[in-house]
């Protein structure tokens, strides 16, 4: 059965992002948040995009309208009881994702299919907590997703076959290049991206270099499109802290635990750009001042 409607739930950063994709892609798409000033919130975010779409020439004002026709907001559950697909964009804690596929299963008829946009859980536990672990996947966006072009889709042993390669099928007509991977904690980009990240801060905290010549040596010297400190303030702190426990706790591996100062910034109140500081002051969006140890 083809996917025609699709649920998200969380309309943060990376919920709007994906309800927007899949709006864009031509599906009906709902996505639920806890409240309306959340649901305004993300939803105003995907106007904001759509209308810088539409100011560069990439989408015309009536398929901006189209595609607006085709989100709605709601703050109910019950709402997304006749989607095919729900893909859960929560916060980074398994209780919460736990009940919530939970009460999702005894919503959802039979044939919707679950998945889980997870960074560090596994699939499997989050699957554990429904009656329909063969239709979950993992389908992991990332930010920003309107922007970046992979979706890594993560199979279970219990996934069943026939929705897996459907979930892959479905990340391409998304407009995304769907990777396959097992359901090992952070799947393959966080499994190599975390520790790198982890591994700069340990680098700072050393004093090998300054954030500012950190970030250049990575972004001019390897060509990425960020410095690892500019990434992390982009990611969240508070999102990162939560993921080296998360794969610390599955791997006990020494490179995905989370360095002193991370926890302290994070302790802080220091999450990155969203809260104004990190290891930049945003404090003049166009001129972020570094801190200095
Ligand atoms: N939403 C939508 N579009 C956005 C956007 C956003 N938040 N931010 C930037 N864009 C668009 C711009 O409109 C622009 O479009 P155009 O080329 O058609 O004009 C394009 O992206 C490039 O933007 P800018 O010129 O403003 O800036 P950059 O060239 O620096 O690109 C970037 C911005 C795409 C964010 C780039 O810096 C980048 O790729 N950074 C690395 C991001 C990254 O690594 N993401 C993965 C994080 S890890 C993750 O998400 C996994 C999780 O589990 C932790």
């Amino acid at each position: 059965m083809p996917i025609q409607k699709v649920g998200v739930v969380g309309c943060g950063l990376m919920g709007s992002g994906i309800a927007q994709v899949t709006a864009q892609a031509g599906l009906q798409t709902l996505v639920r948040e806890v409240n309306q000033e959340l649901v305004d919130k993300g939803l105003k975010g995907i106007d904001k995009n759509l209308s810088r779409l539409v100011e560069k020439g990439a989408l015309t004002e009536p398929a901006k309208t189209e595609i607006r026709g085709r989100l709605r907001g709601v703050t109910s559950l019950d709402e997304l009881k006749d989607c095919d697909l729900v893909i859960e964009a929560i916060i980074e804690q398994l209780p919460a994702k736990r009940e919530l596929f939970s009460t999702l299963d005894s919503l959802c008829p039979p044939h919707t299919i679950f998945a889980s946009n997870t960074s560090s859980l596994t699939i499997t536990e989050i699957a554990a907590a429904t009656n329909r672990p063969q239709r979950f996947v993992g389908l992991h966006f990332f930010n920003p997703v309107p922007v970046m072009k992979l979706v890594e889709v993560v199979k279970t042993i219990a996934t069943d076959p026939t929705v897996y390669e459907e979930m892959v099928n479905f990340g391409a007509q998304l407009g995304k290049t769907p990777v396959r991977a097992h359901d090992s904690g952070g799947f393959i980009v966080n499994r190599l991206l975390v520790p790198y990240l982890l591994d700069s801060i340990r680098a700072l905290e050393e004093g090998v270099g300054s954030v500012v010549d950190i970030d250049n040596s990575m972004k001019l010297g390897c060509g990425y499109p960020m410095g690892p400190f500019t990434l992390l303030d982009f990611v969240g702190l508070d999102t990162t802290y939560y993921i080296s426990q998360i794969m610390f706790d599955e791997f006990k591996e020494k490179r995905f635990a989370a360095p002193p100062l991370l926890k302290r910034m994070v302790l802080a109140g220091w999450h990155g750009r969203k809260t104004g500081r990190g290891f930049y002051d945003y404090a003049d969006p166009a001129n972020p001042k570094p801190m200095s140890l």
